[in-house]
């Protein structure tokens, strides 16, 4: 199996004022598309590599060989991440259901889980993710670097933030923070809850 871009769920400037059309489009047609493109040049001759689902790639990472392991880690986890990302996005969705009353027991509230995402999101070192996540039954927030997904670590991811630069640089230049304020306008929360009612 090659792998392939599939189209964002919506249009290139759905997301705006928030996460601009130009940062969507090339965010998604360039960045994403490399990651892929260097996934199945990684994987080029490997035919039973090529025919799992690149998620199964990375929960077994061990079992892959060592000469091309750290390829399928960045390319892999960069096409895995993207493509858990955008679906994700989406304006006006308010938050509900089972992961409502999960964030509020775990956290205390919309307010304080918001607080300790976008301050994790912000103190992040360099390119990499800030994540929510089930971890053993228990909801976390968690950062990865670099394209690692929390999947290599036995989680389950149920929001993911793209903190790499490429993200938001267009838009906002050096001002992550504003970036992770706008994030928080275009949670498709309907999409998270169902992460969590099927990895619950
Ligand atoms: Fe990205």
């Amino acid at each position: 199996m090659i792998h392939k871009l599939e189209p964002l769920p919506y249009a290139y400037d759905a997301l705006e004022p928030y996460i601009d059309e130009q940062t969507m489009r090339i965010h998604h047609t360039k960045h994403h598309q490399t990651y892929i493109d260097k996934l199945n040049a990684a994987l080029e001759g490997q035919k039973a590599l090529q025919d799992m689902k690149p998620e199964k790639l990375l929960k077994n990472l061990n079992t892959i060989p060592e000469t091309i392991r750290t390829a399928v880690r960045n390319h892999g986890g960069g096409h895995v991440n993207h493509s858990f990302f955008w679906p994700l996005l989406k304006k006006d969705v308010k938050l509900e259901g089972k992961i409502k009353d999960a964030i509020n027991t775990k956290f205390g509230g919309f307010d304080s889980f918001k607080k300790a995402f976008s301050s994790t999101a912000a103190l992040l070192f360099g390119s990499g993710w800030t994540w929510l996540v089930l971890d053993k039954n228990d909801l976390q927030i968690t950062t990865t670097p670099n394209q690692d997904s929390p999947l290599i670590q036995g989680q389950t991811p149920l929001l993911g933030l793209d903190v790499w630069e490429h993200a938001y640089s267009l838009k906002y230049q050096n001002r992550r923070p504003e970036y992770i304020e706008a994030f928080f306008n275009v949670i498709n929360w309907n999409k998270v809850d169902e992460h969590f009612r099927t990895a619950s």
